[in-house]
């Protein structure tokens, strides 16, 4: 079926998808704005790339079939960033663009996600949006991390649920979208169930045998903890503007799409908690 060009491909998700087109046999183009990092396989090869960078565009669009896009994270910029690739993808004949918004993007059409999404939707491009809720990977290798190692979590969630979705089945999603060649189709996706922020801490602390605790926390204190973090401005209105839809409850949604496309259902955060209970238990405090 081609090659695919995989953008953030270094990034959590990037690389689950990666590893799911390849066990299907699918010759992968990775786009990284490094030039290391990336192992070149029969199947992989990486490929310096950079929204910011048009010069770079071309090489990395030359030749594929699919383009899987995800923006830069938590970037108001993201439209100006990816609609220029979008034309460009356009412009030299791309099959099919499986864009990674995210959840509840579409209930705000000024969303960064959602502009990119009605772009693509009338491009003329054959497309596949899916939007995931938060990633259960922020747990272990993402943001989250830092906080588990000090046995504490920050977040403005208030006690509401999200139903949180590991990268592997999101990333099963993107190969089928790929390989069946699912045209038009708009997926939202979750895990199997809602958590609060403080039944996950009780399941990390129960795998991993440290006691991690969940402290809901005001947008003030947000806001003044990522300052100090050196967290860039936009990034923390960002990020607050994300916990404003968890306070709101809209994330604690559960859909059944991760089972209707793949024929598997979404791991849940008990499964994933287990496979990185290693993983925190030697997590150390920076
Ligand atoms: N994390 C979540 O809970 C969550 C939930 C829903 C949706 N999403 C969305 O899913 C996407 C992937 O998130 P993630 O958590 O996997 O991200 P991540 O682990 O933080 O990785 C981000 C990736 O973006 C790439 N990147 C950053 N700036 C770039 C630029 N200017 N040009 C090209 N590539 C650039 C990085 O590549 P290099 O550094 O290698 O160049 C990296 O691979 C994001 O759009 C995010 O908004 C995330």
């Amino acid at each position: 079926m081609g090659t695919i060009l995989v953008t953030g491909a270094t990034g959590k998700l990037g690389s689950a998808v990666i590893e799911a087109l390849v066990d299907r046999g699918i010759n992968v183009r990775a786009a990284t704005r490094k030039t290391t990092g990336i192992k070149w396989t029969k199947l992989v090869q990486p490929v310096v790339f950079d929204y910011e960078d048009p010069g770079l565009h071309k090489a990395a669009l030359d030749g594929i079939t699919g383009l899987f896009l995800i923006a830069p994270p938590l970037d108001f910029e993201a439209p100006a960033k990816l609609i220029p690739f979008i034309d460009k993808a356009k412009e030299m004949r791309v099959e099919h663009v499986v864009f990674n918004s995210s959840l509840c993007a579409d209930s705000d059409e000024q969303n960064p996600l959602r502009i990119v999404e009605k772009h693509l939707a009338k491009s003329g491009l054959a497309y596949t949006i899916q939007r995931p809720n938060f990633f259960m990977e922020n747990f272990a290798a993402g943001f989250l991390a830092p906080m588990i190692a000090g046995g504490k979590i920050f977040i403005p969630a208030g006690d509401n649920k999200t139903s949180f979705i590991s990268v592997s089945d999101i990333a099963e999603v993107t190969a089928a979208a790929f390989q069946e060649k699912r045209y038009g189709t708009e997926y939202n996706l979750t895990g199997p169930e809602a958590l609060s922020y403080g039944e996950a801490a009780k399941i990390i602390s129960g795998v991993s045998g440290r006691t991690v605790t969940y402290f809901p926390i005001s947008e003030m204190e947000m806001m003044q903890g990522a300052r100090e973090q050196g967290m860039p401005e936009s990034a923390i209105q960002y990020m607050l503007q994300l916990f404003g839809l968890v306070r709101k409850g809209v994330m604690a949604e559960v859909t059944d799409t991760v089972r209707e496309v793949t024929g598997k259902g979404p791991i849940s955060f008990k499964e994933f908690a287990r496979k990185n209970a290693d993983f925190w238990r030697v997590l150390k405090a920076a």
